[in-house]
């Protein structure tokens, strides 16, 4: 592939410049902080090549733990970018509970759980370097914590399936599966001048972000959450949006499974079976009540409303990386894959988009209504690969790959192969630090061996 080793260097090249002082930015204007899952991606990348790095990066992630074991989704570093992000510390106002860590200010909402996943990988990567096995040590049982925290907080008819309280839980911020709740929520959201309030729209087209409304429901719901002082049985009781989301509940089966096979190899065997309890009880729950037979796929589930929503986005497939879904589900997931819904109804996609491209709703810019990602590509390969589907884990590597090099760095692409000449194809921020460090990841690891 020509031009490879180039554009490797050019990828070493952001993470350079995203770097401050002890994390990474997932890109200096739009995202001036540390975020919860970005960390996990950076450092997959970091750990091919610079493990000090990788290490201090999930240091400082865990240095914003609070003392309940929850994992906030941004650790606001320097409070002089405060003015350049909304909603900014001041706006969480995060000390209203009694569970937050004394010396730096957190988010007070989580992101979904794939560190004891990223660690595990990274240590396999690294050919099992001994930095990475203290680091897995010193984060072992907060990693443990915060599944604890998950599983006592988050899951209130202990069925094994976690909620998440808002879509920035998600990861997938304005996925079309919100819709319907955050228009339900219209009587009770506020009027905030969220065109005056937002910073994202000053770097990014308005067409490639999140609505005003959804805005204003993000605003609304933290605001509620906010007022109950952050206590999670409150929120349950008060909030319109409680969520089982297949990727979320995925990742955590997957960080389970992990810190199984790290527990063994690092002397924390006590707490193993606890941990194959959660996870038998999450995996069960997944196959069953996550799991649309009709569609042959997993979907979410609406706590409030006690339905199932049945959209098919990306996140459906991730349960992919577990070792979850049987074998019909497997092969019924690939033909989601490869068929219309993901692959064009003339394969004129690239994979994968982040949204049924047939659904009427889907949006080929904005955001998570459609573009590809590159986190998502990087977590189906590696599902793919558990189960032995080689051939579509590589073409997902190639698209990836060719997304990167035709556009460059971006935090999400078109997924449409024919484009307008001239065009830009990649969307939202450029010189985005996981596109950047899994691009290496993937040359490292997937294409070089
Ligand atoms: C943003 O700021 O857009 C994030 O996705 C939410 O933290």
């Amino acid at each position: 592939m020509k031009n490879i080793e180039k554009i490797i260097a050019g990828a070493k090249m952001v993470l350079e410049d995203n770097w401050r002082f002890n994390h990474t930015l997932p890109s200096p204007k739009v995202y001036p902080f540390q975020w919860n899952w970005d960390t996990a991606f950076i450092a997959i990348g970091y750990a091919n090549f610079n493990i000090e790095r990788a290490c201090g990066e999930y240091r400082s992630l865990f240095k914003g733990q609070w003392k309940n074991g929850f994992l906030p989704h941004i650790v606001f570093w320097d409070e002089a970018k405060s003015t350049e992000y909304f909603p900014g510390s001041s706006f969480y106002d995060f000390s209203r509970s009694p569970n937050v860590p004394k010396t730096i200010s957190t988010s007070a909402l989580t992101q979904p759980p794939i560190h004891a996943f990223a660690l595990e990988y990274m240590y396999s990567v690294s050919s099992q370097d001994q930095r990475i096995a203290q680091l897995i040590k010193e984060l072992f049982i907060p990693i443990f914590n915060y599944h604890s925290y998950l599983y006592k907080n988050r899951d209130p008819k202990h069925e094994g399936l976690i909620y998440i309280n808002h879509p920035w839980e998600s990861g997938t911020d304005n996925s079309p599966v919100w819709d319907d709740i955050l228009t339900s929520m219209k009587p009770l959201v506020p009027d905030y001048d969220i065109p005056a309030l937002r910073k994202d729209t000053r770097h990014v087209n308005f067409a490639q972000r999140p609505g005003n409304y959804e805005y204003q429901c993000y605003l609304f719901l933290i605001n509620l959450f906010r007022k109950q002082n952050y206590d999670d049985a409150a929120i349950f009781e008060n909030t319109p949006f409680a969520i089982q989301d297949p990727l979320f509940n995925a990742l955590l089966i997957r960080s389970n499974e992990s810190l199984i096979k790290l527990s063994g190899l690092l002397g924390f065997d006590d707490k193993k079976d606890e941990i194959r309890s959660w996870n038998e009880r999450s995996i069960r729950q997944l196959n069953t009540k996550l799991y649309d037979h009709e569609a042959g796929v997993y979907n979410y589930f609406n706590l409030k409303s006690g339905k199932s929503i049945n959209k098919l986005t990306s996140s459906c497939l991730i349960p992919l990386i577990t070792g979850a879904p049987e074998k019909n589900q497997i092969e019924s997931m690939i033909g989601l894959l490869t068929g219309s819904e993901f692959s064009g109804e003339a394969r004129d996609l690239f994979l994968c988009p982040s949204y049924d491209s047939t659904a009427p709703d889907f949006d080929n810019k904005r955001y998570w209504r459609g573009p590809v990602w590159i986190n998502m590509n990087w977590l189906l390969i590696q599902g793919l690969k558990r189960h032995g589907h080689i051939e579509l884990a590589d073409r997902i590597i190639r698209d990836s790959i060719d997304l990167i090099l035709e556009n460059g760095f971006f935090e999400y692409f078109d997924p449409k192969k024919e484009q307008v000449s001239g065009e830009k194809h990649g969307y939202g921020s450029d010189r985005f630090s996981w596109t950047a460090s899994l691009l290496i990841d993937l040359y490292y690891n997937h294409l070089k061996s």
